[in-house]
């Protein structure tokens, strides 16, 4: 079993300047790894103070290296001697950052660049890569239960026009949903041709849970739209669905177990999603938890239109239905209740200045 230990050498994660990647971080340098953290800017403070500032607090130790996706070979040196390999970087498109094409040609050779290196490095045993809840969800019924069986792909190649490579442009999500598939399905191959080395993937749903930089605010992501409400609008993403929420800090601690694990195996996935029930709410559950919370503040709820959905189903669409019970059972995950990650999405937000809450009148 090619698993590893934090003696078998450094590790390398990609993406590590951002939200999920300073958390996989964070985990890594717990169990006593020296990470080696790729990001694409070394002189922009706001992404590497955070990880800097990390030295010190725990057993292991973090070093900042220059790398690109999108630069062949970018990613050899860091990957050198490394005994495993973090990939949770990816061209993003919030905020309009980057079109679906850019997404999906992002991702997909941005995979195949690291997986290049990886082989170069030829000391890699195990490779997690990032993929998203987007590759496993497919259209259900109201109440389906996802599991990692699921792909996104399941009968839409066949039946869907919108997915369709020639039509990525207009497609929005479908090209990251389309990106997440493929590159997860060339990591799993990649591997088992080299043989060198095990690929297996994490799909998080809805990630919440504590800010550790200003730059994790990412316009247009579940925790942007969970700080507007704390300024009293109401919550305009998700809102004719659940949100179904797992921890960031869950999500990295997850992938440090998943290179230690002796159960994991090349083409595993583990999706990363609620516990249970609790951890799948709407937007006017979410906005009464807060309320709990934070007494003074004058909270927003649901959006126009809310009030007409449930009074001709009863509810908002029961979906997705996914709980992280592979996660817990293979790995041993012990995950944060959904009260945490709400308060703790919050109050970061709120520390770092990102928000001002609205105080009640
Ligand atoms: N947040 C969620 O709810 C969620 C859910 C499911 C899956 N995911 C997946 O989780 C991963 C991390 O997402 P996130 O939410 O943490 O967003 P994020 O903070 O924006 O992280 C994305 C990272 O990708 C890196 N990146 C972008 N373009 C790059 C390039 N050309 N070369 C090298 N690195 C590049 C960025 O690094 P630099 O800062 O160095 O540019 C950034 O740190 C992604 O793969 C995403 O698909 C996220």
């Amino acid at each position: 079993m090619p698993r590893v230990t934090h003696r078998d050498g450094p590790v390398a994660v990609t993406g590590a300047s951002g939200y999920i990647g300073t958390h996989v971080v964070v985990a890594l340098m717990k169990r006593g790894y020296d990470v080696r953290a790729c990001l694409t800017d070394l002189g922009n403070p706001e992404k590497t103070d955070h990880l800097s500032a990390l030295n010190g607090s725990y057993e292991g130790s973090v070093s900042l290296h220059q790398a690109n996706l999108l630069d062949d070979g970018s990613y050899d040196a860091p990957f050198a001697e490394c005994c495993a390999v973090l990939h949770v970087g990816t061209a993003m498109g919030y905020g309009g950052a980057n079109n679906p094409r850019q997404v999906y040609d992002g991702a997909v050779n941005g995979t195949d660049n690291v997986l290049r290196s990886v082989k170069k490095a030829g000391s890699v045993k195990r490779f997690i890569y990032t993929s998203s809840f987007a590759a496993i969800s497919h259209p259900a019924k109201s109440g389906y239960r996802f599991t990692e069986a699921d792909w996104a792909s399941d009968g839409r190649q066949e039946n869907d026009p919108s997915w369709n490579l020639d039509n990525i442009d207009e497609g929005g999500e479908m090209g990251y949903a389309m990106a997440k598939v493929e590159t997860e399905r060339h990591a799993h191959r990649f591997a088992a041709e080299d043989g060198g080395f095990e690929a297996i993937s994490v799909n998080p749903v809805v990630v919440l849970g504590p800010l550790l930089s200003a730059v994790h605010e990412l316009v247009g992501s579940w925790q942007w739209f969970l700080g507007r409400t704390l300024t009293g609008k109401p919550n305009q993403r998700g809102w004719q669905h659940l949100w179904n929420i797992v921890d960031v800090r869950d999500v990295g601690e997850a992938q440090a177990l998943m290179i230690e694990s002796d159960v994991c195996q090349n083409g595993d996935r583990y999706q990363l999603s609620a516990t249970d029930e609790s951890g799948e709410i709407d937007v006017v559950q979410i906005q009464a938890h807060l309320e709990k919370m934070f007494p003074d503040y004058d909270i927003g709820g649901a959006p126009d239109g809310y009030a007409a959905v449930i009074e001709k189903h009863g509810a908002v669409f029961q979906a997705p239905i996914a709980h992280c019970d592979k996660a817990r059972v293979d790995l041993g995950l012990e995950t944060h209740p959904v009260t945490d990650k709400l308060r703790e999405t919050a109050q970061t937000m709120i520390d770092l200045g990102l928000v001002t809450p609205k105080q009640k009148d």
